[in-house]
């Protein structure tokens, strides 16, 4: 049986711990072979592997990134796509594919699957922590530590100078490393794009954290809006997912908070480091634990499913209940946090 491998959409601490642990169970338990597929779906479309083989996923357990390489191309949407597929995948007698990636990706391999029959597995990446069927993505582990650290360090520098500090990470559909990482590093307001934000109540927290003489810290999801629509974003365009990209709510808020209430304030905009370098301890083991349990499916011919986490254990859903709706931030969640706020 050959067996081929791609990662798809944005890249994510851990991708390359699932190719790694799919490829040493498939070889040493399995005797299966694989190729590596170039760049996303790109690689199934235009034929692009890469050879897989133990000697190939050597060392790549701790490394960021993918070995892959990762692209948006999306099949569904080339003329011809499908069957420019169907024939690449049967010209190189690959027999199923383990798709890695995230809604997008993941869209893609459930319609394959259902509708057109391609032996598709889905593994379930993001950093966002936002796709529904698994408790957690691998990735997302990593950047809430990344920002909770960049938070720990951005406090020191708030206290010294009295400033606020407005800190914007990922997220622009879901709040999770928001919430996560503002809890963890002990933020005075925390907004996510689930709930949308009262500038004037934010400002109040602000000033209430100065009058008890410490320098505030404001968590901002990139996604998180304004309760009265007023802001006016820096940058509004379709990304190449065609979702609309807004960009520029850490420094919108830090100039409102610094109109309305007169304090200075800073914005830190912690972007695509979140996204960089090393898996966390946690999402090497996810992401091998996903890794093993794909390559089952594999063996078991249980095909159109992804592997999840449910508590602590590694079960079986079909991909579509995994694109079919967001994983959003709870409101009675939030409330909770929101005992920190101010
Ligand atoms: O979906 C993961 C994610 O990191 C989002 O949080 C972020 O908005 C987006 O990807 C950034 O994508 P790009 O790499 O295309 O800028």
């Amino acid at each position: 049986m050959k067996v081929g491998v791609l990662t798809g959409g944005g890249d994510c601490p851990g991708l390359n711990a699932v190719i790694r642990a799919a490829v040493r169970k498939g070889v040493q338990e399995y005797g299966y072979d694989f190729t590596g597929f170039r760049d996303g779906w790109r690689g199934p479309l235009e034929g692009d592997t890469v050879p897989l083989d133990i000697p190939a996923v050597r060392g790549i357990l701790p490394r960021g990134g993918t070995v892959l390489g990762s692209s948006r191309t999306n099949p569904l949407q080339q003329e011809g796509g499908i069957r420019r597929i169907k024939d690449n995948l049967a010209e190189l007698g690959v027999e199923a594919l383990i798709t890695i990636g995230g809604e997008d990706t993941l869209g893609v391999a459930a319609c394959l699957a259902q509708e057109y029959g391609v032996p598709c597995v889905g593994v379930p990446k993001t950093i966002d922590n936002d796709l529904s069927a698994t408790d957690y993505t691998f990735g997302f582990d990593t950047a809430v530590g990344i920002a909770t650290e960049a938070i720990d360090r951005l406090h020191t520098t708030a206290e010294s100078h009295m400033r606020v500090l407005v800190v914007e990470v990922m997220g622009r559909h879901a709040g999770w490393i928001a919430l996560h990482s503002g809890l963890a590093g002990g933020a005075n307001a925390i907004l996510i794009p689930e709930q949308p934000f009262d500038v004037e109540q934010v400002c109040g927290w602000v000033t209430s954290r100065f009058r008890a003489s410490y320098a505030p810290i404001v968590v901002v999801a990139e996604g998180a809006v304004p309760r009265d629509g007023d802001m006016v974003l820096k940058d509004e365009s379709l990304d190449s997912y065609g979702h609309v990209r807004l960009s520029g709510v850490g420094e919108w808020l830090a100039k409102q908070i610094e109109k309305r209430t007169g304090k200075e304030a800073r914005t830190t905009v912690l972007g695509h480091v979140q996204r960089g370098g090393t898996p966390s301890a946690f999402d090497r083991w996810l992401a091998t634990r996903f890794g093993l349990h794909a390559i089952d499916c594999v063996r078991d011919g249980d095909f159109g499913k992804m592997v999840a986490l449910r508590g602590t254990d590694i079960v079986r859903v079909p991909i579509a209940d995994a694109t079919a709706r967001l994983k959003t931030v709870d409101p009675a969640l939030y409330d909770e946090v929101g005992v920190f706020f101010g």
